[in-house]
């Protein structure tokens, strides 16, 4: 059977390939300590599971607007205008089924095959998947090792333009950022800012993890000036209310790009569940005790994993303020342990601890030149109990 050639192009979240492998793991009787998914094991706050329950009782189970329901996006407006200094109307907002999508439509509404993308490299792996997909050129942007974190290579995101063949259209850009937990300076959002400008470049602000943060305040890059018009926000449910598996994001932004991300959902999905956007009002504004309970939880899961960490000789973690990952430098590590490839270092740690992660090669296509490994640990799935417990195993392992 013949399939569409396009296919070859689409990507693919290959961290769903290290879940396979823990299962097989897990399967032949062993412990697991899933440090891989970027999933929560916290329950939804109760408040939003009871007002889904009450929105069937009310029967809101048939087909509502492509757009989402006008409370919902009122309520996004609001909330995602007065958390970055800006004033949305619902016209501004569509709503969808998770934060993911509204990378494929944004790449759909912006982008004519052909014209370049630039995106975060390590990054979320959809991106490079979406802008190949759909026939646009794969602009990768790299990150250089900081003291403290991680900062975009701005030299080499400015050669990637200059080198570019065509029109670029977009850039993508993720603040805070998934794997490498890491934040702009407001001299590096600035600079985003000032090439998106030069180049009249759309903006794809990723900003699926702006109020996950134990210090500090997130900025959106959306509010600096002569950004509002040329910004869309990715907005996700996901995270905040560890509502992953219900499916319930948004796309906040200029109106004519809201107009035909809605006309997409309207080929695609037709709606977001009803239900599941009356449980998001109660989420955005109800009471706020669950997000702050599920907040506190995370910092003390990030403190008790980068504390195990810590403490391994080789392995360079830095200590990041939001998201919930580590992405430690385990060059020096491998090589004191003898590996040379980063993914048999990892099936290693799998057989001989239990111990799951992800390697830089699943978040985009390592790129030319690059030397050093990298791992991403996700400290969301796991208690602190079992975080001490699996990690202090990959410590006596490695210095075994
Ligand atoms: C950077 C980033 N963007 C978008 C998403 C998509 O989130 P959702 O689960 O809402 O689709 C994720 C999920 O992990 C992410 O890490």
């Amino acid at each position: 059977m013949a399939l569409a050639e396009r296919l070859s192009n689409l990507g693919t979240e290959t961290a769903f390939a290290v879940s396979l492998a823990a299962a097989d793991w897990a399967s032949k009787g062993n412990r697991v300590y899933p440090f891989h998914l970027g999933d929560i094991n916290l329950a939804t706050p109760a408040n939003i599971a009871v007002a889904m329950n009450q929105a069937i009782a009310e029967g809101k189970t048939g087909y509502c607007a492509a757009a989402g329901i006008t409370p919902l996006r009122e309520a996004l407006a609001h909330d995602v205008g007065t958390r970055r200094g800006l004033t949305y109307s619902a016209a501004n907002v569509v709503v969808q089924p998770g934060g993911k999508p509204v990378i494929g439509k944004f790449i759909q509404t912006v982008m004519n095959p052909g014209d370049g993308v630039l995106y975060p490299n390590p990054g979320y792996p959809i991106y490079e998947s979406m802008i190949e997909y759909y026939g646009g050129r794969s602009l990768a942007y790299r990150y250089v090792q900081t003291d403290t974190g991680f900062a975009i290579d701005l030299d080499h995101l400015r050669g990637q333009l200059a080198a570019a063949n065509g029109r670029v259209a977009a850039i993508i850009y993720n603040n805070l950022q998934n794997p490498l937990g890491c934040e702009s300076t407001p001299e590096e959002m600035q600079a985003i800012a000032d090439i998106a400008i030069e180049h009249d470049l759309i903006v794809l602000a990723d900003e699926a993890y702006f109020e996950m943060r134990y210090s500090g305040e997130s900025t959106s890059i959306a509010s600096l000036p002569g950004m509002f018009e040329r910004t869309v926000i990715l907005y996700t449910f996901s995270k905040k209310f560890a509502m992953t598996g219900w499916r319930l994001g948004a796309a906040v932004g200029p109106v004519a790009i809201a107009e035909s991300i809605a006309k997409l959902n309207t080929n695609d999905e037709s709606c977001t569940t009803h239900f599941v956007q009356a449980a998001g009002v109660e989420g955005i504004t109800g009471s706020q005790e669950g997000p702050l309970a599920i907040l506190a939880e995370l910092q003390r899961r990030r403190d008790a994993a980068w504390s195990e960490l810590a403490q391994i000789d080789g392995l360079v973690c830095p200590k990041p303020e939001s998201t919930f990952y580590l992405f430690p430098k385990v060059t020096d590590l491998m090589t004191r342990m003898g590996y040379e490839e980063v993914g048999a270092f990892a099936t290693a740690a799998l057989h001989n601890t239990g111990v799951s992660f992800c390697t830089r090669k699943h978040f985009g296509r390592p790129q030319p030149g690059e030397q050093d490994h990298y791992v991403r640990f996700a400290y969301s799935g796991l208690s602190v109990d079992d975080i001490h417990e699996g990690l202090t195993g990959l410590r006596a392992w490695v210095d075994s």
